[in-house]
């Protein structure tokens, strides 16, 4: 099918018991068995709930993994992820331009329990090659980065870390599997969180990981019952709601991305502007080629915090507030918000300085946003 079909009827059946067209919140701890080792495949909810399997079936058919399991945030996936990935000894390599969060758990948990870990700049494939070591396990690449939208190409980070035996995962959370389908480009392992565009609506925090080989899925589903970060069924079921209308999200982002972005990049006050979707900046051909559009995640440097402040403290219509890639424009520091446990002198090296915003574009009347925006520049 399609892949607007597919994001609304993908693992959701009419429910078999009512025929309700829309899969139930079913918000049950446990199900009675017929008798000993009898029971309709459902025993604790913890292992298997079918609001959480409703969404895990349609992440799986929509970025083309064999199974996908939900967890409690983007950071519970990709714990889970490491469980799954790495032991004592082993060696990872990760991009030096994530998530702040993905930064702090790797280097304030996970490295603890021996795992050694290399932050490099993924966007260069030869530099990935090289860190590469005979106990490397899993490459971790965000492409586009967050939040200066660098872009790693996936496929030949691929093809490098297979070489080796070494699992990729990307967190595709910027783009969606309605951009950008990494397992279809050579990834292992996808990871989200439904915190942002799959949900959309900014009212449920959650993660999901899909994987491509069915080795690696049954391991994980072990976890995920094991260590148990699973997703609630009101959330599962908030996120299969949000996945239905993803494609229709995503076209209406990506315009007002593009619109926002040359609205951006014609201000004098704006140093650097950081948007994978204008031909100037470094990744636009490689982006052109591995998604299908630019997204809404814009970043752009005001030269110094006064500025970066007096403009954030100005904007209306765009909220100031961490998160992202729900349907109103949330708008951010990087520096003080999300990436603020990346040590300050890696921050300056990636370009996170004290001016940078990051705007998460939403789905508004393009018009009110640039309206709010002009408003700000005139404090600046
Ligand atoms: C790209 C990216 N990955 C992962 C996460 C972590 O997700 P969560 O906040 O749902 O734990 C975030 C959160 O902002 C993110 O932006």
């Amino acid at each position: 099918m399609g892949f607007k079909t597919d994001a609304i009827h993908a693992g959701q059946e009419p429910d078999p018991s009512t025929g309700a067209v829309t899969t139930p919140i079913y918000q049950t701890s446990t199900y009675v068995q017929e008798g000993l080792g009898k029971h309709k495949g459902y025993e604790y909810a913890r292992t298997k709930n079918p609001t959480r399997l409703a969404l895990e079936q349609n992440m799986a058919v929509l970025e083309r993994g064999v199974a996908g399991y939900a967890f409690a945030s983007g950071m519970a996936a990709e714990t889970a992820i490491t469980q799954l990935l790495l032991k004592q000894g082993d060696h990872a390599i990760c991009s030096d331009n994530v998530y702040g969060g993905t930064f702090r758990l790797f280097d304030k948990i996970v490295r603890h329990y021996g795992v050694e870990f290399s932050y490099v700049t993924t966007s260069d494939s030869e530099t990935v090659r090289k860190a590469l070591r005979p106990n490397t396990r899993m490459v971790f690449i965000e492409p586009p980065t967050n939040p200066v939208m660098a872009i790693t190409d996936i496929r030949s980070i691929a093809e490098i870390a297979h070489a080796n035996d070494t699992r990729v995962v990307v967190d595709n959370t910027f783009m969606s599997p309605y951009f950008q389908r990494p397992l279809e480009l050579g990834a292992d392992i996808v990871v989200h969180s439904t915190t942002k565009y799959l949900n959309g609506h900014s009212d449920s925090v959650g993660g999901i990981a899909v994987l491509k080989h069915k080795e690696d899925a049954e391991k994980l589903a072990f976890i995920q019952n094991a260590a148990g970060a699973i997703l609630s069924p009101f959330d599962s079921w908030l996120v299969l709601r949000g996945i239905k209308t993803l494609p229709v999200r995503m076209e209406a982002h990506n315009a007002n991305g593009m619109a926002v972005a040359k609205y951006l990049s014609g201000k004098k006050q704006v140093q650097k502007i950081y948007y994978p979707g204008l031909p100037d900046h470094p990744g636009h051909d490689l982006a052109k080629k591995q998604m299908s559009g630019f997204g809404a995640m814009i970043a752009f440097d005001l030269g110094t915090l006064d500025k970066a402040k007096a403009f954030l403290g100005t904007v209306k219509l765009c909220s100031l507030a961490e998160s992202l890639g729900g349907v109103e424009t949330l708008i951010s520091h990087p520096a003080t918000m999300t990436h603020a446990s990346v040590p300050a002198e890696q921050r300056a090296r990636l370009g996170i300085t004290d001016g940078l915003v990051r705007i998460s574009v939403g789905i508004e009347d393009v018009e009110d946003l640039i309206a709010d925006l002009e408003e700000a520049f005139k404090k600046i």
